[in-house]
């Protein structure tokens, strides 16, 4: 068994609904293991400025519901150069931190990735938590149930207006490098169309279905646009489908950040409080430089060399099945 005596845990980029479970299922797991729980706020930057505070039993009581993250979170450019993680080690060192969990995203893991292979003699494992989903080796990233099940809810209002009014509504939602979000909002919510970043060249499509519908007399079209998509997002190719259908009468709508808060769903709250659990578990057998993440199900270790350099794929296969129901 390691060595551990006091174990460092933090989050760091985009916040996520079911972060507080983990930092919660972190804790009382090292608690319970006999170690010293160290909570490092607002992620590497705190790492970097020795923003540490001590995390008892009782410092995670009640915070399963609650969305954000109570240790606060941050994207830190310093952590990118040597200096600041330099410093971050030294840092560690001196509060005598012997291991760390991280909580994030894909910035977050690579930042891990970068530390470990520079400072060997502490151990980091990752968590996957962004809303986003965009994790490769997991199915699932804390936060993206509950932000799906925010960005359904407010489609199916803006479906009950545009239905209302006859209108073709382009509704934006997050997702930089990924289309997860807006794929599966658009199944759920059975949009007309979806534009993702992982498909290029969609606009074309989208005209000759708009054209179809604007035929038939559609009452109502949804397309869901990922925020990272070429077209340029929702403003954008609303305008430029105005400019060919005089006749639609098109709104836009960005989802922005609430999709990023509430309160978390069960789903959320129990994954995230199993991959706390297992990832203080692979730090006492050793493992380093991994993340747990989730595959078919069943509780899982990838490497961070790979977590870095391989991109999660959407399921093709589902882009066409939108398609085929949406006629
Ligand atoms: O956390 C991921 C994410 O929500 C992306 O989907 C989005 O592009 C980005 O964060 C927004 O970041 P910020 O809150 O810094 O504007």
């Amino acid at each position: 068994m390691a060595k551990i005596k006091r174990l460092g845990v933090l989050t760091s980029g985009g916040d996520a609904p079911g972060m507080n479970a983990a930092i919660r299922g972190v804790t009382r797991t090292a608690i319970y293991y006999g170690l010293e729980v160290t909570g490092i706020r607002h992620g590497y930057h705190g790492m970097i400025n020795k923003h540490f505070v001590n995390m008892k039993a009782h410092s995670v009581s009640d915070i399963l519901a609650r969305g954000g993250t109570i240790l606060k979170t941050s994207r830190s450019k310093e952590f990118m150069e040597p200096e600041g993680r330099r410093q971050a080690y030294e840092n560690l060192k001196e509060a005598g931190i012997d291991a760390v969990v991280v909580i994030g995203g894909d910035g977050t893991l690579t930042g891990a990735r970068v530390f470990c292979d520079e400072y060997y003699d502490i151990p980091f494992v990752g968590i996957p938590g962004t809303i986003d989903n965009d994790i490769y080796g997991t199915d699932y990233t804390i936060g993206y149930d509950t932000a799906l099940n925010t960005v359904v809810e407010a489609v199916d209002k803006i479906r009950d207006t545009a239905g209302s009014h006859n209108r073709l509504f382009f509704i934006e939602v997050m997702g930089r490098d990924a289309g997860f979000i807006a794929l599966k909002s658009g199944i759920a919510c059975g949009a007309e169309a979806i534009l993702i970043p992982e498909v290029l060249d969609q606009v074309k499509n989208l005209k000759d279905y708009l054209e179809k519908g604007f035929k038939r007399k559609k009452s109502s079209n949804i397309v869901i646009v990922a925020e990272g998509d070429e077209s340029g997002g929702a403003f954008a190719i609303a305008e430029s489908v105005k400019e060919d259908f005089l006749d639609y009468d098109v709104r836009v709508s960005v989802l922005g950040h609430i999709q990023r808060g509430g309160t978390p769903s069960a789903y959320d709250r129990v994954s995230a409080s199993k991959l706390g659990f297992a990832a203080v578990e692979a730090l006492m057998d050793d493992q380093k430089s991994v993340m747990v993440g989730f595959h078919n199900t069943e509780l899982d270790l990838v490497p961070f060399r790979k977590v870095i350099k391989l991109k999660k794929k959407v399921d093709p296969e589902e882009m066409q099945m939108v398609e085929i129901l949406s006629v």
